[in-house]
């Protein structure tokens, strides 16, 4: 069995879930949910990055001890992810035991090896990107991305020798054995490696809330040192290692880390730099997606603009935001976003789009048949009149249904692109112009033409195309929209057709004729 491991970054818990993580944790479930359907075995991490000044600083803020904040943040992260239908095997934090183990583990090696050792820093901090920043950087004296000033830091720390590992990063780059996509994103990591690095700072004199360096307890391990750690502590590195054996092999096929533009430098360099140091393979891929902006402006707490992924439930419902979120940009890209752009997609694709197709095929065969899934072949016509209550003629040519060809050709194969440049957004259109179709397919083959009608014969074999494509669709959504599969495969009465794997559930025909199909409550009201 093909092994998977998929992770997001893990979220600083100083304020409550954004749509921006919710943009990275939905898209890779979107990707585990699709590998488990190809019958790999997938292992889907996502987690709280709970120490450091920024962490310390909220729970202070609000009169709490930090471990009691990031307890209570940490579970708000949690049930976010419940709402949203996450299918994450594992939520790691970095105050657990089993991460601060595999952390010590991990740096007595480094040390082990000779690759720390103590060095003065003087230089700027922003507090906001928990990092150290360049006066190259600034705009206005300010870091451009949390508008602040830095700290000003001088202080003994510890330091990794990352320049022993720097040639040896961009060669694998180079030749894409570490796989950093899109494009100009790996063209981005190697321009960073050309500028030249410093060795970093692995550990803070003044921090008080992280991990103690395991052979000085004057030091608190780096906030973002312990917090990458965290890919390999969830496999239990700093314990029996299975998983760690399992999912990370030393030639790991398929281990995916999703991040955010802003977090680059530090997944694509300083943490291939680290793995390599302990020679523990690199990861596969990475691919870096963009940044949401609402109606062109950063979404902020001081703009007052952010938005929760529960206000986009109560809206639009979990596969709503689901479907909103994945189809907002290319991946990879920038992604502006408003509440009316948001509601129009809605009501154009999900309340039009799907709805009223899945609607008006099953109010039909409510009608014409009685609520009886029809054979998928033409019908004598002696049995015609018996079979159908108020015949309904449909002007097919012939046995060949258009449907049936496009959804095979078009539909399956637009997976595809879930395999490797993640374009949601194409998937998703082409499924829901697959739905489009359907609809206007029932224009073309409904006849006008008197109950003589030669081609009469062929009704439930077209009726029957009408339904299967649908199901078809239905399937195609699972990974994005895992209820509304479900919703619409009881409708057409085979509940338990998400259990199928795509290799069966792709062939044409599965659904069973004389079968009743329930219609149930529309599946996406329209939105005023
Ligand atoms: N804790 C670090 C990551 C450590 S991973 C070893 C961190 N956390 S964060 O809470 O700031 O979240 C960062 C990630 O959240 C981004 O990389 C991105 O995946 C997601 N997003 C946060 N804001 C976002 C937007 N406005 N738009 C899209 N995604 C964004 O950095």
């Amino acid at each position: 069995m093909k092994k998977f491991y998929i992770t997001t970054p893990i979220y600083y818990v100083n304020d409550k879930p954004h749509i921006g993580h919710a943009y990275t944790t939905v898209a890779a479930d979107v990707i585990a949910r699709y590998h488990k359907l190809k019958e790999e075995k997938v292992f889907f991490l996502t987690g709280a990055d709970e120490h450091g000044t920024k962490v310390a600083e909220s729970a202070k803020k609000q009169g709490e001890n930090p471990q009691e904040f990031c307890n209570e943040m940490s579970q708000r992260f949690k049930d976010t992810w419940k709402k949203l239908n996450i299918s994450n095997n594992d939520f790691i934090r970095t105050t657990s035991k089993r991460h601060i183990k595999g952390v010590e583990k991990f740096l007595k090696e480094l040390k082990r090896k000779g690759l720390i050792y103590k060095g003065e820093y003087k230089g700027l901090y922003c507090i906001g990107c928990e990092k150290f920043i360049t006066e190259k950087e600034l705009v206005d004296g300010k870091c451009p991305i949390h508008q602040k000033r830095p700290e000003v830091i001088s202080e003994k720390n510890y330091f990794f020798k990352l320049s022993k590992y720097l040639d040896k990063v961009q060669k694998l780059i180079q030749n894409d054995e570490i796989e950093i996509l899109p494009k100009e994103r790996k063209n981005e990591t190697l321009g960073l490696i050309k500028q030249g690095l410093e060795d970093f700072s692995i550990s803070r004199e003044k921090v008080k809330w992280g991990i103690k360096i395991p052979w000085d307890d004057q030091q608190t391990v780096y906030v973002w040192i312990d917090a990458l750690l965290n890919y390999i502590t969830a496999l239990d590195y700093g314990d029996n290692q299975k998983k760690f054996k399992k999912f990370w092999p030393a030639d790991s096929p398929a281990v995916l880390q999703l991040l955010g533009k802003d977090i680059l430098k530090f997944h694509t360099i300083y943490w291939p730099a680290l793995l390599l140091a302990l020679n523990i393979k690199p990861p596969k891929k990475l691919f870096v997606h963009g940044y949401f902006t609402i109606s062109g402006r950063k979404m902020s707490k001081s703009l007052g603009n952010i938005i929760t992924p529960e206000e986009m439930i109560e809206k639009f419902g979990v596969d709503g935001t689901r479907y909103l979120l994945m189809s907002a940009a290319r991946f990879g890209q920038d992604a502006d976003v408003s509440w009316d752009w948001f509601k129009e997609k809605y009501n154009a694709d999900l309340a039009n789009g799907i709805g009223n197709t899945v609607n008006r095929v099953l109010t039909m065969v409510e009608k014409y048949f009685n609520g009886i899934i029809p054979e998928d072949k033409p019908i004598p016509m002696t049995l015609m009149k018996k079979t159908l209550g108020q015949p309904l003629k449909v002007k097919s040519k012939d046995t060949k249904l258009g449907l049936k060809d496009s959804i095979k050709k078009n539909i399956l194969t637009s997976w595809s692109v879930l395999d490797n440049l993640f374009h949601f957004d194409i998937c998703l259109g082409q499924i829901i112009e697959g739905f489009r179709e359907n609809f206007r397919q029932i224009d073309k083959d409904i006849s006008d033409e008197e109950p003589w009608n030669p081609r009469a014969d062929m009704t439930q074999k077209v009726f029957y195309s009408w339904l299967e494509s649908i199901r078809l669709l239905a399937f195609m959504l699972l990974p994005f929209m895992p209820e509304t599969s479900n919703k619409i495969f009881k409708q057409l009465g085979i509940p338990g057709e998400e259990k199928e794997t795509l290799a069966k559930a792709q062939k044409w025909g599965r659904l069973k004729p004389g079968a009743r199909i329930k219609k149930g409550k529309p599946l996406f009201p329209r939105i005023k």
